[in-house]
């Protein structure tokens, strides 16, 4: 089943909130291979990308993190190690492809669910409440 973008997992940061968008995205394109033995290429090809996709993401979150001075950076930080972790013991212990796609899928979705939603927006929150305004911001 595909994920759907809602409006409730949206951090008001515009370069964060798109990067969300494509992981959904790329997220959905693993949940269209119906056959991944058939595709086996293409299917490796989207789990090499999804895991750039993921670390490149956690970069630019980290970055925001960082230019904020947000308080609990060290901890979301040791969050997002820990979903690399997840999807790299993914990645190495299923030896069947139609098994790693389902445990990818369960892992995204759990992962968006609960870390984009919850972590991500309480990050989102402190930010809009604490941060300082910069000079070209509209008031
Ligand atoms: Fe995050």
């Amino acid at each position: 089943m595909h994920m759907k973008w809602t409006q409730d997992c949206r951090l008001e940061i515009p370069e964060i909130d798109s990067q969300h968008r494509l992981l959904f995205a790329i997220a959905n394109e693993l949940v269209d291979i119906e056959n991944p033995l058939e595709q086996q290429q293409e299917f490796k090809y989207m789990i090499d990308h999804l895991r750039n996709y993921v670390e490149d993401h956690f970069k630019t979150e980290d970055k925001f993190m960082e230019d904020a001075k947000y308080p609990e950076r060290e901890e979301h930080l040791n969050m997002h190690n820990d979903i690399i972790a997840e999807i790299n013991s993914t990645l190495k212990s299923c030896e069947d492809l139609r098994t790693l796609k389902e445990s990818l899928q369960s892992l995204m979705s759990k992962w968006i669910k609960d870390h984009i939603c919850e972590e991500d927006k309480r990050f989102s929150k402190w930010y809009h409440q604490n941060r300082q305004p910069e000079v070209n911001d509209p008031v």
